[in-house]
């Protein structure tokens, strides 16, 4: 349901020192997360309802219970559409726009919170956010060789993006289960952390980016993601296009506001942090 209350997702809006920073939470614990067509379209809608959304500035995705996601769910979205092709197919349109389309370059930072399982087609949308924090004894693996099937979806593809062949490959042809220290080693996830520290840490990294410029933090994400596949000189150009484009969508003025500060009031050092957005941060 858009606008509202979802079956198999949550949506918990912080305030007071933590607003802007939304939980959105997969809800479906006694199946670990598994994901059916409907928490599909119910992502669809999620996202789609807080990229305008006021109160939402950053968005985390979790799990509830002891899984972040444990993949498609087998029954629902596998098994159960085997002989209904207009439904796979809308199930499969669902599943890949929100994991990737709308998540990859979605106009608010993301974070996952990895706090338990994460299997299979999990991967895509841990890749797909902009940074992962992971518990440090959460588990992680690409089973899907264990059954009889591959790395299918976009999971094979979102995982070359992110990480060496030689762990990909190993990853995906073995099946293997490992914990959150080892995805920070093969940098799955930025860093993995004693899990009652887990929300915490994300928490920190909220309120870091909820004081940077909004405008500047979409624009850098989607230039920073899109420039990998773009031959270098059109990446050139893309680059001096999307600044031009940031400088008009940023009403808050930020570059002019940081060299003045810098330059003119000498007020504040940018190799060290952002620059003062209001007055009162000014003052
Ligand atoms: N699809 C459907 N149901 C699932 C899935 C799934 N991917 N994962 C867990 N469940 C269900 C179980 O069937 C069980 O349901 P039931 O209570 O009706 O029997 C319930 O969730 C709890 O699962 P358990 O196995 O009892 O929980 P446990 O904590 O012991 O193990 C674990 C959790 C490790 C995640 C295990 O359930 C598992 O191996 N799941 C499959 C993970 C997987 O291979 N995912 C990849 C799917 S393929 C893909 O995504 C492309």
């Amino acid at each position: 349901m858009a606008n509202g209350s979802y079956e198999t997702v949550k949506i918990e809006r912080d305030s007071g020192p933590n607003a802007g920073l939304t939980w959105v939470i997969l809800n479906r614990p006694e199946k670990r997360n598994a994901m059916s067509p409907q928490l599909h379209f119910d992502m669809c809608d999620v996202l789609n309802e807080l990229e305008s959304d006021v109160q939402t500035r950053l968005l985390v995705l979790t799990g509830a219970g002891e899984a972040w996601c444990a993949g498609q769910d087998l029954k629902l979205y596998f098994r159960e559409l085997d002989n209904k092709p207009a439904e796979r197919a809308r199930a499969a349109w669902a599943s890949h726009y929100w994991r990737w389309q709308k998540l990859f370059t979605y106009p608010k930072p993301t974070i996952a919170m990895v706090n338990g399982f994460c299997f299979g087609g999990g991967f895509t949308q841990l890749i797909a956010c902009d940074f992962a924090i992971a518990a440090e004894d959460a588990k992680f693996g690409l089973s899907e060789v264990n059954w009889g099937i591959l790395p299918g979806g976009f999971v094979s593809k979102a995982l070359t993006d992110a990480l060496p062949l030689r762990d990909a490959v190993w990853l995906a042809m073995t099946g293997e289960t490992f914990d959150g220290k080892m995805a920070e080693k093969i940098r799955l996830v930025n860093k993995a952390v004693p899990r009652d520290k887990l929300r915490e840490e994300t928490i920190a990294l909220a309120q870091r980016l909820l004081k940077l410029n909004p405008e500047v933090l979409r624009a850098t994400k989607i230039a920073v993601k899109n420039v990998r596949s773009v031959p270098h000189e059109q990446a050139a150009d893309y680059l001096q296009a999307k600044s031009q484009e940031m400088r008009f969508q940023d009403k808050e003025g930020g570059r002019a506001k940081g060299m003045s500060q810098f330059l003119d009031d000498k007020s504040y050092r940018p190799g060290f942090g952002p620059y003062a957005r209001t007055a009162e941060q000014k003052a």
